[in-house]
């Protein structure tokens, strides 16, 4: 595959940084309050900023391949409802009756023409307007218009479905936010793979812990010594700066090989592993032939879910190589569980330490970079420096 020259310059870097010894550092040591990590003011400031004010990945476009199909997402502590309407647009509503109250939806997914509540049966369309009340008689004069489902803004992009779990006024520019991850994202082609495996982790542990662990490679020789060490350049992390977001290149051990081929033959894909941390908690971290969405979200103070999902490319293969494909996915499914759950261990270790006092602050070193990248957009976001885009009336 052709690499883009975003692609050729990581690679020159992995050469000079193999060549010299060197690695990506960034100017400082960063010094994390530990607050940072166990204040519960901190936790409900982040809840109410960064997993209501941006949006979250909350799944895969063919997940709600067919209108009618659904799926609910309920981690943020809002309950939401992802359809897609007839005309074939993904939509996220609060799964929240208007009568009083009912949760609407009550399977994890399904297929769906209206969307009725439990509780009376109101019932809903697929595009959210409120359809029947059962007895209206009892109900005369109420504006029915005004009484549909409440909508959330929802995106489909780059074959992933972004939802924003607050209302809002004014439409989000969810292009402009997305575009400095743009050119990379549409080159994984992610509309056309499938979902192989999906999956959540309940942790014992801050969110942020679960977060930085996908945001440096110089752990990997030693929380992942017999797993992931051996496969990749030990702590050789490229990392560029997208801000808010951030592309994490992590070399393959082979990479280094690139050395004597001509630029224009460089395959970036088939010698990296890249974790593209999305702000605020979303990375999509593809592989060499496939890619995992994950995302990371706070339940609680010291606790968070991992949500995961494994795409893979789609196939038109025999049902022969379909079912080696079978076994070559599930052989990366649980390599990268273990791997995972490498990490889950260490962060749950970090959990149980961090009320003892021991440290005032974390120290993030020169070459954490992508914690340090990412600590100032959070920051940023915290305190009112960094919104999501909204879109520019041109009227
Ligand atoms: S609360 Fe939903 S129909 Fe009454
Ligand atoms: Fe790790």
């Amino acid at each position: 595959m052709r690499s883009s020259d975003e692609e050729i310059d990581i690679i020159r870097k992995t050469l000079e940084y193999s060549a010299t010894g060197s690695t990506h550092l960034e100017p400082e040591l960063l010094k994390n309050p530990v607050s940072h990590y166990a204040d519960p003011a901190r936790l409900a400031q982040e809840q109410n900023t960064l997993f209501r004010q941006f949006p979250i990945i909350v799944g895969h476009g063919s997940q709600v391949a067919v209108p009618g199909q659904f799926f609910t997402h309920d981690d943020t502590g809002v309950p939401i409802l992802v359809t897609r309407t007839r005309e074939g647009r993904v939509k996220a509503y609060m799964n929240v009756c208007r009568h009083r109250g009912g949760r609407i939806v009550t399977q994890a997914d399904g297929q769906a023409t209206t969307f009725s509540c439990p509780y009376h049966s109101w019932t809903y369309d697929l595009a959210g307007n409120l359809r029947g009340i059962p007895q209206p008689f009892g109900f005369e004069g109420l504006n029915k218009k005004k009484h549909g489902l409440v909508e959330l803004p929802a995106f489909e992009r780059f074959g992933l479905i972004w939802v924003r779990p607050s209302v809002s006024d004014t439409a989000l520019a969810i292009d402009a936010w997305l575009a400095p991850m743009a050119e990379q994202l549409a080159s994984l082609e992610l509309g056309s793979h499938h979902v192989f495996r999906a999956w959540t982790v309940e942790l014992n542990m801050g969110w942020r812990i679960a977060l930085e662990g996908f945001q440096e490679s110089y752990h990997f020789c030693s929380a992942h010594k017999h797993t992931a060490c051996s496969a990749y350049l030990d702590n050789q992390s490229v990392f560029l700066d997208q801000y808010p977001h951030v592309r994490h290149a992590v070399p393959l051990a082979n990479a280094v090989d690139l050395r004597g081929a001509p630029e224009a033959e460089w395959d970036y894909r088939a010698n990296y592993m890249t974790q593209n941390y999305l702000f605020p908690c979303n990375f999509v971290q593809s592989m060499t032939d496939h890619v995992y969405i994950h995302s990371v979200i706070p339940t609680g103070p010291g606790t968070c879910v991992f949500k995961c999902m494994m795409l893979v490319p789609a196939s038109s293969k025999t049902a022969q190589e379909n079912a080696k494909a079978e076994r070559y996915w599930e052989a990366n499914y649980n390599v990268v569980r273990t791997v995972f759950s490498e990490d889950f261990a260490i962060g749950e270790g970090i959990q149980q330490g961090l009320s003892t006092g021991v440290n005032e602050h974390f120290v993030i070193g020169k070459y954490e970079a992508g914690i340090q990248l990412a600590q100032r957009a959070i920051d940023d976001a915290l305190e009112g420096r960094l919104v999501c885009p909204e879109v520019v009336s041109l009227q």
